[in-house]
């Protein structure tokens, strides 16, 4: 049975704010409501709330299409592979990439990743202050990025850059699509010319790039422009994701003392930080993946149309009481944390999460073995974004100790 709609015109699917208002601003929301109708000056979508609905309506692509996966951008130019095909066009995809990115396959990333996290945490250290943001959380993941296509680590400045202009936001919070368009044009020329030069050089060279020049699809070759495609998502997929979440990881651990000894201590006697990282994911998951309804159906009590948009904020999810009692909290001692939606439901969950995962514990017990201490610099107040992606914009952190 449905109920009257609830119209909520005071939500921002894009703002600036205190860190911690990223993930508390549906605290309120979500205490009274399931799921809402929201109407911004310039957008209306659907916001689901509450986990039980989020993970219901991710698992059933046949209801809820990937073709738009933000109200920002309601009418795409073209389809972003995997990420915004429906089955089955996007099952073959995924089943080509997914061996790639097993965690046998993703565990042989790691000794790398555990070399420049030593490089850097070392300079950093020896500095004795610095942004987490700039110095340390974007060019991890770049790094493994780099690795992983197998490109060479000399194009680490240029990816970087072009990572700055097409994921970052301008001061305001907001997307200047131009710049951004600009970065994507430049990836994008990136990949086609290093996918022509292997072809025309009859070496694949090395990496996910040289199998992606085998993959055929229906027994046919995979067309080039379609592996630029795919290059360009993992980019885009990979990158700010991890860098924010752990940019929100090392803010918690700043400013809460006892969960910061409670993660060096573990870091320092070499014990396992698995469940940290997963309870940190959970808390404070970065992504609001969005949908299009593609026939009506109800959802939480609301009759949802074809061609409505939907928003599902995967931090609400995640802090959602029902799931687990204490759920609005986050507890890094407890070694059972909930299970998430951090990394999304159904079919396209997220391909890089033992990847993510892998980046995210190498970095966090890597840093705090080398810096178990550190603070806020006094003198700022990090200020967070939010929109498809959650991000911190800097975190200065000194008064490095032992
Ligand atoms: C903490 C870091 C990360 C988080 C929180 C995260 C989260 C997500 C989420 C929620 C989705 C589902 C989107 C949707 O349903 O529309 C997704 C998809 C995806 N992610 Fe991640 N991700 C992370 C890191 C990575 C990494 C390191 C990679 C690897 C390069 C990656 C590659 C992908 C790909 C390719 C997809 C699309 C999968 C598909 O459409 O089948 N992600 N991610």
């Amino acid at each position: 049975m449905t109920t009257p709609t609830t119209e909520v015109t005071d939500h921002r699917l894009v703002g600036v704010g205190a860190v911690d208002e990223a993930g508390d601003r549906f605290d309120a929301l979500r205490a009274l409501h399931r799921i809402v109708k929201v109407t911004e000056p310039d957008l209306s979508y659907w916001l689901v709330l509450d986990h039980d609905l989020v993970r219901e309506c991710l698992q059933n692509p046949a209801a809820f299409s990937s073709e738009v996966i933000t109200p920002l951008s309601p009418d795409p130019p073209f389809a972003m592979i995997p990420i915004q095909l429906d089955p089955p066009e996007h099952t073959q995809w995924r089943r080509l990439l997914a061996q790639y990115f097993s965690p046998r396959t993703m565990g042989l990333l790691r000794p790398r990743l555990e070399e420049r996290t030593v490089e850097l945490v070392a300079a950093i250290r020896a500095r004795g202050e610095c942004d987490y943001v700039e110095d340390f959380a974007l060019e991890l993941p770049t790094v493994v990025f780099l690795e992983l296509m197998g490109l060479p680590i000399d194009e680490l400045p240029t990816f970087l850059a072009w990572e700055a202009q097409a994921l970052a936001p301008t001061d305001e919070g907001v997307f200047d699509p131009e710049r951004q368009i600009g970065g994507i044009f430049s990836v994008v020329g990136y990949f086609q010319a290093e996918i022509a030069r292997r072809r025309e050089s009859g070496e694949r060279g090395d990496g996910l790039l040289a199998a992606m020049l085998g993959w055929e699809l229906d027994g046919v070759p995979a067309p080039d422009d379609a592996l630029v495609n795919c290059c360009l998502l993992l980019f885009l997929a990979g990158l700010d994701t991890v860098a924010m979440s752990l940019s929100f990881a090392m803010h918690h651990l700043a400013t809460h003392d006892a969960d910061r000894r409670h993660v060096a201590r573990l870091a320092a006697a070499g014990e396992s930080i698995d469940g940290v990282v997963e309870e940190l994911l959970r808390f404070y998951a970065v992504p609001e993946v969005g949908r299009k309804v593609k026939q009506d159906i109800e959802i939480g009590g609301q009759q949802l149309r074809a061609g409505d948009l939907v928003v599902f904020p995967l931090v609400s999810a995640n802090r959602d009481e029902a799931l687990v009692a204490g759920a609005d909290a986050l507890d890094l001692t407890t070694g059972q944390p909930a299970p998430h939606l951090a990394f999304g439901a159904g079919p396209h969950r997220c391909l890089g999460s033992h990847l993510a995962r892998i980046e995210m514990s190498v970095a966090l017990a890597g840093w705090h073995r080398a810096i178990p201490d550190y603070a806020l610099r006094p003198d700022t107040t990090p200020q967070a974004y939010w929109g498809n992606v959650h991000g911190i914009f800097s975190l200065p952190l000194e008064k490095f100790g032992s």
